[in-house]
């Protein structure tokens, strides 16, 4: 049963002393460069909080997409608190796929890795085309280039070259980058909600929880939760089930927050940073994104709010269009670093993945002179480029929120599995109550997966599928697990 062989935690550690060398990825992070990759601040508040709010108030959810913030918030949290345990114990480049590793087995391993290509991958095309559309806005550029009717996204794909190229230069200058953006977005954000509490009428806000009606359209199978279409029932929106499917759709906000542990490898105290970074990123922007939720939703009708703009345009209904404009620099500022850490994170996971044999080495290979895996980062350029060019940003989200899920859910698995194969393992940061937490976390995960769209899922599983292909084609054979056992059987 090769395919549930396990890196144990003292080869994980090895791992990463050995790389000390010119190949390795330099350790120069501290909680300040942690903090500005996770809290909200490098990759975590972005199209999340700037598009999704008002289209899921207007779809799913009314005012109540504040509880909806809430709930997703929650679950993020549970799985943050799993991901801090491991990423204390185990700090590597490679993060959830790392810790699967060493609990699940090479398999799911490889699993994680490839979905959190997914996640990360899409997640940037997604930022990068909600980006494109936010500067044609701002300076009035051509639709047919900019926004969702171009048919080729020429805007997306200029700032995923540029901010790729941004990643293979190096961490630092990443870290440095992300941080100058984070305070522009953190302080505007900010600014929505105080500016924005002026303005509020307290007829928008009623009915919080607006009565269930059926869906738009009637709506296909395929565009209904799985939850629904299993059970049986109409496709509706609004109402309890309105709020659950809106939390499922705007996880999207919050997903990201786990590239902290990817980078707990270049993180100079990574057991006392890393659980702090991770929980602060995720306390934060939980309550920033239901207060911007409810400032917005107070401010406008939410049958009235726009699809594409909703905060800028909602200062501009009440009057105030100067701090419509503010919030549109700030969303400009603030996706471009939610992608350069997207671009960042998956060439993190792809160089752990090349180290293990699972990926060819000559494509995870470090550049001595940048220390940072280039060639990787080109190809991942290209791929991202490419969906940014040419897929819908609604089509692309979905999956990112799918994918983020799946891979909480094998993460929180994975804590109370360790705790039994390596009880002795030091633990800086603990989960409390396990393994209730984590088994609430991934109850939780998997509730909130059942709330997406049919063809989200049929996409998802597509994804995986071929990625099997790829692990039984090549990664089993060349896993370097695979040559140590041969090794130690001779
Ligand atoms: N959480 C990130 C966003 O909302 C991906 O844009």
């Amino acid at each position: 049963m090769d395919i549930f062989r396990t890196k144990t935690v003292d080869e994980i550690k090895n791992d990463v002393d050995d790389d000390s060398g010119p190949g390795s990825l330099r350790k120069q992070l501290r909680l300040r460069d942690l903090v500005g990759f996770g809290f909200g601040v490098g990759i975590v508040i972005g199209t999340g909080i700037f598009t999704l709010t008002g289209v899921q108030a207007k779809e799913n959810a009314g005012p109540a997409v504040v509880l909806s913030f809430a709930i997703a918030g929650v679950v993020s949290l549970l799985a943050a608190l799993c991901y801090a345990e491991l990423a204390s114990a185990v700090p590597t480049a490679g993060s959830a796929y790392t810790y699967a590793y060493a609990t699940l087995g090479e398999l799911f391993a490889w699993i994680i890795g490839w979905d959190l290509v997914l996640e990360f991958a899409l997640g940037a095309a997604v930022v990068a085309r909600s980006w494109s559309g936010y500067l044609a806005d701002l300076f009035g550029l051509p639709p047919s280039l900019f926004t969702e009717e171009a048919p080729v996204n020429v805007g997306a794909v200029l700032i995923v070259v540029a901010l790729g190229v941004v990643a293979a230069v190096g961490v630092k200058e990443s870290a440095r980058v992300t941080n100058t953006l984070v305070v522009i977005k953190v302080a505007i954000s900010v600014f929505i909600v105080v500016a924005g509490f002026f303005f509020i009428s307290k007829s928008n806000l009623v009915p919080f929880v607006p009565k269930s009606a059926p869906a738009e359209a009637g709506g296909s199978t395929l565009d209904q939760p799985l939850m629904q279409a299993v059970a049986g029932i109409a496709p509706a929106a609004f109402g309890v089930a309105g709020v659950v499917t809106a939390a499922a759709v705007v996880f999207f906000a919050y997903t990201g927050f786990e590239a902290v542990a990817n980078l707990s490898e270049e993180s100079k105290h990574p057991s006392r940073d890393l659980p702090r970074a991770l929980i602060g990123t995720l306390v934060a922007c939980t309550v920033l994104y239901m207060l911007v939720a409810f400032v917005v939703t107070g401010m406008v009708q939410y049958t009235d709010l726009d699809d594409s703009a909703p905060i800028a345009k909602a200062f501009d209904a009440v009057g105030a269009s100067w701090a419509g404009s503010l919030v549109s620099i700030a969303a400009v500022a603030g996706l471009t670093s939610v992608i350069l850490v997207e671009l960042v994170t998956i060439s993190r996971i792809g160089f752990a993945m090349g180290r293990d044999g699972l990926l060819p080495k000559s494509v995870a290979k470090v550049s001595p002179r940048f220390g940072t895996p280039t060639r990787l980062t080109a190809g991942v350029v290209v791929a991202v480029a490419l969906l940014a060019a040419l897929v819908p940003l609604k089509e692309l989200a979905e999956m990112v929120s799918i994918g983020a899920l799946f891979a909480f859910l094998l993460v929180s698995l994975a804590v109370p599995i360790l705790r039994r194969t390596k009880p002795d393992l030091k633990r800086p940061f603990r989960v409390p109550f396990s393994p209730l937490v984590p088994i609430l976390s991934g109850l939780a995960c998997v509730y909130l997966m059942l709330n997406l769209v049919v063809e989200t899922w049929i996409r998802f599983l597509v994804w995986l599928a071929l990625g099997l292909v790829i692990y039984f084609a090549y990664g089993r054979r060349h896993a370097r697990l695979a040559a140590t056992m041969a090794t130690d059987k001779s």
